[in-house]
């Protein structure tokens, strides 16, 4: 595996294997890697000739409160990791690189960034973006993976690359569960033992929702109650949001009617977590 540094030389990489007929595969992460993002590795693999891992804590998207100073890093860790699952290249620029001093472009959303997660961390969906655009333009990708579990995200940068163009296929993977359900993330490590059992009540209550739309309950009122009551059993669990809204807009519907997104964000200790499911009648 190679480790690349610099944004020259990045692209001069992909100018060459674009040269060569290759199809480039990149998973953008924020490191601190886990299963969910090893199996984006893997779905790049399939989807590309050549995948390449960019691997970058964007300071862009956390706002000054947020934890962007303590956020897990493990860089000998998460290369190994990614040498073992057969990476092409690891892209792992410094703060610098991307945002070199002059810096001053934003990439800024409408209606998509506004419920949800957007709606408790301004800015954060536009810090993304931004850096999604720049590594789309450093690393010139075919195909792009992107975990289902930040499902805004996935809308966010799905929009992004209809609107501006880029001839990018963006692939939304299944979110990757541990084995009693708990959604892998990164921000999982800051639960101790207690508070990681309490989190599982993310997923016990979007199972919850699902079974009662399978027996028949559609309205959105009755189903967003049940979910933030099962929560509500747990006594280290806030909810921030518990949404049900339409897969595509992210506008809120009142019942489900084709398909409609079950969204989460619950505090548990030092931790944010997410989650959601796609509930059908
Ligand atoms: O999902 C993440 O890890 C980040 O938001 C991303 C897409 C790598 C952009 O910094």
């Amino acid at each position: 595996m190679q480790i690349i540094e610099r944004v020259l030389e990045m692209q001069r990489w992909s100018e060459s294997e674009r040269r060569q007929g290759r199809r480039i595969a990149l998973v953008p992460t924020m490191g601190a890697l886990h299963e969910g993002h090893l199996s984006l590795v893997r779905d790049g693999k399939v989807r590309g000739d050549r995948v390449v891992v960019s691997l970058f804590v964007n300071p862009a998207q956390f706002a000054p409160q947020e934890d962007f100073a303590s956020y897990p890093r493990d860089f000998e860790r998460d290369r190994e990791l990614l040498n073992d699952t057969g990476t092409d290249v690891l892209f792992h620029p410094a703060v610098e690189e991307i945002y070199p001093e002059g810096f001053e472009t934003r990439i800024e959303f409408g209606e998509l960034s506004k419920p949800l997660c957007g709606a408790v961390r301004p800015g954060h969906f536009s810090g993304v973006a931004t850096v999604v655009a720049t590594l789309f333009n450093i690393v010139r990708p075919h195909v792009a993976i992107f975990g289902c579990k930040d499902y805004q995200q996935l809308q966010i940068i799905r929009r992004l690359v209809r609107d501006l163009n880029f001839d990018i296929e963006v692939i939304g993977h299944p979110t990757v569960r541990e084995g009693d359900g708990l959604a892998m993330s990164s921000r999982n490590a800051y639960l101790n033992p207690e508070e990681r059992k309490a989190a599982l009540c993310l997923y016990r209550s979007l199972r919850h929702a699902e079974e009662m739309v399978r027996r028949g309950e559609w309205c959105g009122a009755a189903i967003v109650d049940a979910v933030r009551g099962e929560i509500a059993r747990e006594p280290l669990a806030r909810v921030e949001y518990a949404t049900l809204c339409d897969p595509e807009s992210l506008r809120e519907v009142e019942r489900v009617e084709e398909t409609a997104l079950l969204a989460l964000a619950v505090r548990i200790g030092k931790a944010r977590l997410i989650d959601n499911i796609i509930l059908k009648p």
